[in-house]
C-alpha cells in the first residue's frame, strides 16, 4: 500500500468523514487523482506509450497531488527544533536593513546575492552566512530578522520553536548582546501574543573561536538567564571536536541550562560520542554521520537521543550528494528519533515544509513518516510536560482525521 494511497486515502474517508475545517486536504481528490495515475500508468505499462492527452493529464494530476501533499505536511502540527536565526536572513530584507544601516553590501541585487548561495562545504556556507550578518546593527534589525522567520514557521503550523542564535557573532563586532537579545525577545513575546506558538532562545558558541571566548560569552548571556533555555555549539566542526568545550557547558549545565551540539554533520562519529559524553548534549545538532558507527547507531536508537536532521542543508552543503542518497528515512528505520528541521532556510532554499516535502519526495516518506517526524519534533523539544502533552493531544486530533496513519499513534 502506497502513501497517500487511494485505498489508505478511501478507507479513512469511509470510516470518517472529514469535518468542513479540513476541507484543505480534498481527500476525494487525492483518490480520483491517484487513481487517475495509477490508471495511466497501467495503460502506458500495457502499451508502452501515452498519447500526448494522456501525458498531460499525468502531469497534471502529478502537480494537484504534489499540491495536496503539500498542504498536508504544512498543514500537520509541528515544532522545528534546529534553526539559526540569522540563517533566515533573506536577501531582501538583507538589503533593506543594509540600507536603512548605511551598510554597503558586496552584491548589487538580490538576484546576484542567490547566485553567491553555491557552496562545496560548511565552511564556503559560513563565509557568506558571517558576511550577510554584517548588516545587523541595531536591536530592530535583530527583531525585524526574527519576527520575519517566525511569520514564516506560523504560515507552516510550527506551533513551537526554539531559536539557535551566535551571540559571539555580534559582540565580536561591537554590538552589546542587549541589542541582539532585545530585538530577538520583543519578536518573540509578539508572535507568542498573537498566536499562541511558542519558543525558546538556544545561544550558541563559535567552535572555530577559542574555549576562552566561549567562557566569556556564556557569562554575558548568563545575565539573560532567564530569557534562554539552553545552549548549543554550532559553525567549523572539522577541527574543533567538542571536547575543545568541555568545561564551558559544565558551566552551563550547573546553571540548569539544556545543552545541546552540532556533531557528526562534516565531523566523525566520534564528535557525537564526545557531545553526548563530554558536554552532555541532550539532542545532537545533524548527527547524520552517526551511521558509520553501528554501536553508536544503538546507543542514540536505546536512549532515543534526538537528531535535528536538516536534509536541504545536507544536500547543499555536500554531506550528501542527493536527496535521494540521505539518510533520514534509514535512520528513522532504524528507530532513532529522528526530526526534520531547516537550519538556514534562507540560505539552503527552504523553511520547514519544503523540508517536508523534499524528504517525502526523494525518500518515498509514508504518511506515517511524517507523522513520527512531527511527534518526534514535539518528543525531543524542551518543553514541559504538560506543554509537551497539549502540543501531543493537538497532533492525535489531526491523526485522528487519518485513521490508515495509526502508527504514528503508536510512537
Ligand atoms: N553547521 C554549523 N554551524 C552553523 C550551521 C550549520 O549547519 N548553520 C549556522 N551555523
Ligand atoms: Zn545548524
Amino acid at each position: 500500500m502506497g502513501k497517500f494511497s487511494p485505498r489508505a486515502v478511501a478507507g479513512a474517508l469511509k470510516k470518517r468523514p472529514l469535518p468542513a475545517e479540513n476541507a484543505f486536504l480534498n481527500t476525494e481528490s487525492v483518490v480520483i487523482r491517484i487513481t487517475s495515475i495509477r490508471e495511466t500508468v497501467r495503460r502506458r505499462e500495457k502499451h508502452g506509450t501515452d498519447t500526448p492527452e494522456e501525458l498531460h493529464e499525468t502531469f497534471e494530476s502529478r502537480n494537484s497531488m504534489r499540491s495536496d501533499i503539500r498542504r498536508f505536511i504544512r498543514k500537520i502540527p509541528k515544532a522545528e527544533l534546529h534553526i539559526h536565526l540569522e540563517g533566515s536572513l533573506e536577501p531582501e530584507l538583507m538589503f533593506a536593513i543594509a540600507e536603512r544601516n548605511g551598510v554597503e553590501l558586496p552584491y548589487h541585487s538580490v538576484a546576484e546575492v542567490r547566485r553567491a548561495y553555491r557552496f562545496t562545504s560548511l565552511q564556503s556556507f559560513l563565509d557568506i552566512y558571517y558576511e550577510g550578518m554584517h548588516v545587523l546593527l541595531q536591536e530592530r534589525d535583530f527583531h525585524d530578522m526574527t519576527a520575519a522567520y517566525l511569520a514564516r514557521a506560523h504560515a507552516d503550523t510550527v506551533r513551537h520553536a526554539e531559536l539557535f542564535f551566535d551571540p559571539q557573532a555580534h559582540t565580536e563586532r561591537g554590538i552589546p548582546l542587549e541589542t541582539v537579545i532585545g530585538g530577538i525577545h520583543s519578536a518573540r513575546v509578539e508572535m507568542e501574543n498573537r498566536t499562541g506558538m511558542s519558543t525558546r532562545l538556544i545561544p550558541c558558541f563559535l567552535r572555530h573561536l577559542s574555549a576562552d571566548s566561549a567562557m566569556a560569552s556564556l557569562e554575558d548571556i548568563l545575565r539573560f538567564r532567564d530569557l534562554i533555555t539552553g545552549v548549543g555549539l554550532d559553525s567549523s566542526e572539522v577541527g574543533n571536536p567538542p571536547a575543545k568545550f568541555t568545561a564551558v557547558f559544565n558551566r552551563a549545565r550547573a546553571e540548569g541550562l539544556h545543552v545541546v551540539a552540532h556533531a557528526g554533520e562534516e565531523g566523525p562519529p566520534e564528535y557525537i560520542r564526545q557531545a553526548m559524553d563530554l558536554l552532555g548534549s541532550e539532542r545532537i545538532d545533524h548527527g547524520v554521520r552517526c551511521i558509520g558507527d553501528p554501536e553508536l547507531v544503538e546507543r542514540l536508537k536505546n536512549g532515543q537521543i534526538p537528531l535535528t536532521v536538516c536534509h536541504l542543508s545536507n544536500v547543499r552543503l555536500r554531506v550528501f550528494d542527493t536527496m535521494a542518497d540521505h539518510n533520514l528515512k534509514r535512520l528513522l528505520d532504524l528507530g532513532l528519533r529522528v526530526t526534520v528541521n531547516s537550519d538556514d532556510p534562507a540560505y539552503f532554499g527552504g523553511y520547514l515544509t519544503e523540508n517536508y516535502l523534499a524528504a517525502q519526495e526523494a525518500l518515498n516518506l509514508e504518511p506515517d513518516d511524517i507523522l513520527t517526524l512531527a511527534r518526534n519534533s514535539f518528543l525531543a523539544a524542551f518543553l514541559a510536560p504538560e506543554e509537551k502533552g497539549r502540543y501531543l493531544e493537538e497532533l492525535d486530533r489531526f491523526v485522528s482525521l487519518f485513521p490508515h496513519t495509526q502508527r504514528g499513534k503508536r510512537q
